[in-house]
């Protein structure tokens, strides 16, 4: 174990077992980061009250029962009772070693490995993906790589919307336009443009708007199977644009992964009727209902989840019953997250209680909105173009791949070529690291200016310190990947680094209690910030033998890191900044180093910069 935190508890919880007995072995050994220590033990507050003791009195018993021997120097009682710990220099930097020179970076995999479904992204298909499905998709997908490091089994799970009325219009307009046409082809590329054709006839058109309401009758029949061809075309270049999307965000997420609302359709029926004889569901205002307790609506009246519409058409909630009874029947589930936005957390608290009701939640089930913030512009108001106008997602993703080839201008030693072959790994980058670096659930503003730069915590500060480590390397012409300990700590920047190393798998599992990728950049941020200060004050190159082969060492561990967690947060790393590194398959690192390649049609994208 290299955590020092859990090392450190683990003892202190030793040393109160010894001093007042086994009672009170597991108590919580309070171990919190210290301004005059590393750590400190705050343990002997809480039990001197339940002790009747004076808190100096029991620390002074814990600390005489303590033993630190080889992790860190004698421990001092301060200020009310506090136990100050300082770790040794030479057990940080045995440590270090041991993460530098591990596939798994010191990150152990857990112990009880669950299935985890995480249901991300989830855009309306035929319609252009918003900011707001971006900011799901990229936290979504963080979080599902960060899941299967630690151990667990992933289940990507894609709930598209691809199932309701606008598909009898869409249908109608493919007919007209042709399925070989331009037109059609616009699904694949521009969908809005698609789609507001087929809504501007819909509205000035009554024959066509009669056929498409008959479209939709023959579509949700199910009997007609040349109405059924024309939705899974439909259906077929949507999916098409969405590899085009994910491929150029770098998103892990696949065909396979697609399980839409249509595909639910066909147990709607059997969860009604389920709902209706358990007494959850019944019939107000002509819809089916369940009314689960705690939500009164304005005027104090208990608000519907509504299972099936008046006209016995079926809607948003009806599919998410269903997809719960699914997720909970057919994938055995230890944990289901919703990567979804937080104006939507009144219905799946609503989902869920109704879920609950009906027994296929247990108590303490783990069925979590994991909630995401509003994207909204720099002046405090929804997102939008100079002309005011809902920006598209391909024009926002070519602009940060633009911007990020005019700030690398800034970049010395790499000529234009090779710039404008990164541009697009920071462009990206840098995009989804903004993203990932705000904690998911607050309002997030969307600032090209902010994120793209290489000051402060950002994509493109943390992609270019991996390069700048790879190029110590470069210069003394040796291979990063074969640089082995043993680090030892002389130097507070040395220390400070090697300590900082030991605590990865704390973010991580900080990441998988609260679905919160933040906590990882934090780390990241914050381990590359303290490799600057390293580098600032100790010499590497130049040093002599012995310490420059610890100041490598050290300087390879930290690479691993940064770049493990980076590949963890699905952010790219530059290619021609990244040499090719052959690293374990369990590790975090892709091997390739090449990310997915680009799939065709991304150029519509990209064209800014190629
Ligand atoms: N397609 C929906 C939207 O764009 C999001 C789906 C969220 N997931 C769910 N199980 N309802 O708003």
């Amino acid at each position: 174990m290299t955590d020092p935190q859990q090392v450190l508890a683990d003892r202190v919880r030793d040393a109160l077992g010894a001093a007042f007995g086994d009672d009170y072995a597991d108590s919580d050994p309070v171990i919190r980061p210290s301004q005059f220590a590393d750590y400190q033990s705050n343990a002997a507050l809480p039990l001197a009250k339940k002790l009747k003791k004076r808190p100096r009195d029991v620390a002074d018993e814990i600390v005489a029962r303590l033993d630190l021997a080889g992790i860190a120097d004698a421990p001092e009682v301060s200020g009310p009772g506090f136990i100050n710990l300082t770790l040794s220099d030479g057990w940080i930097a045995d440590q270090a070693t041991a993460v530098g020179d591990d596939p798994r970076l010191g990150v152990p995999a857990a112990s009880d490995p669950e299935t985890v479904v995480i249901e991300y992204s989830s855009p309306n298909i035929a319609k252009e993906m918003h900011v707001g499905h971006l900011r799901t998709t990229i936290v979504g997908d963080a979080l599902a790589r960060i899941f299967e490091f630690a151990g667990h089994n992933v289940i990507r799970d894609n709930h598209v919307g691809d199932w309701g009325t606008p598909y009898g219009m869409l249908i109608e307009h493919l007919i007209d336009v042709g399925e070989d046409s331009p037109d059609a082809r616009l699904l694949r590329t521009d969908p809005n443009t698609f789609y507001a054709a087929a809504r501007r006839k819909f509205d000035s058109d009554p024959g066509f708007a009669d056929r498409a309401r008959g479209r939709i009758v023959k579509l949700q029949a199910g009997t007609d199977p040349e109405t059924r061809r024309l939705w899974e075309e439909l259906v077929g270049l949507s999916k098409a644009y969405l590899r085009d999307i994910y491929g150029l965000l770098r998103v892990t997420l696949t065909d396979d992964d697609i399980r839409g609302e249509s595909f639910y359709n066909h147990m709607l029926a059997d969860v009604a009727s389920e709902l209706t004889d358990k007494g959850i569901a019944v019939v107000s205002d002509g819809a089916l209902c369940a009314f689960p307790p705690g939500f009164p609506g304005r005027d104090g009246n208990p608000l519907p989840v509504i299972i099936r519409k008046s006209d016995g058409g079926w809607n948003y909630s009806s599919t998410d019953l269903a997809t719960v009874k699914y997720r909970v029947d057919k994938m055995n589930p230890g944990r289901v997250l919703y990567v979804v936005g937080s104006e939507q957390a009144l219905h799946f608290k609503m989902i869920f209680a109704t879920a609950k009701l009906a027994g296929w939640l247990a108590d303490g089930s783990r069925f979590e909105h994991a909630q995401i913030g509003m994207v909204q512009g720099k002046d405090g108001g929804r997102l939008k173009t100079r002309e005011g106008d809902t920006p598209k997602l391909s024009a926002l993703l070519s602009e940060s791949v633009e911007r990020a080839r005019a700030i690398l201008d800034e970049v010395e030693g790499l000529d234009a070529e090779a710039k404008d072959a990164i541009a697009e790994d920071v462009g990206i980058g840098a995009l989804k690291y903004a993203d990932l670096s705000t904690a998911r659930d607050s309002t997030y503003t969307f600032d090209f200016d902010r994120m793209i730069t290489f000051k402060g915590d950002t994509g493109p500060y943390l992609q270019y310190a991996t390069a700048r480590i790879r190029s110590i390397f470069r210069r003394a012409g040796i291979d990063e990947t074969t640089v082995t300990g043993p680090i030892v700590v002389t130097e507070k920047a040395e220390r400070d680094l090697a300590l900082k190393l030991l605590s990865f798998g704390a973010a991580i599992s900080g990441v998988i209690e609260t679905s919160e990728p933040h906590r990882l950049c934090g780390y990241v941020f914050e381990l590359a910030s303290l490799f600057t200060t390293f580098y600032e004050h100790c010499p590497v190159l130049k040093a002599d033998d012995e310490t420059r082969r610890s100041r490598l060492a050290l300087c390879a561990a930290t690479l691993r890191v940064v770049t493990g967690a980076l590949g963890l947060l699905g952010v790219p790393i530059p290619e021609r900044m990244l040499a090719p590194v052959p690293v374990p398959s369990d590790s975090p690192v892709s091997n390739d180093s090449n990310w997915p390649t680009l799939p065709a049609g991304c150029t519509v994208v990209v064209s800014a910069v190629r």
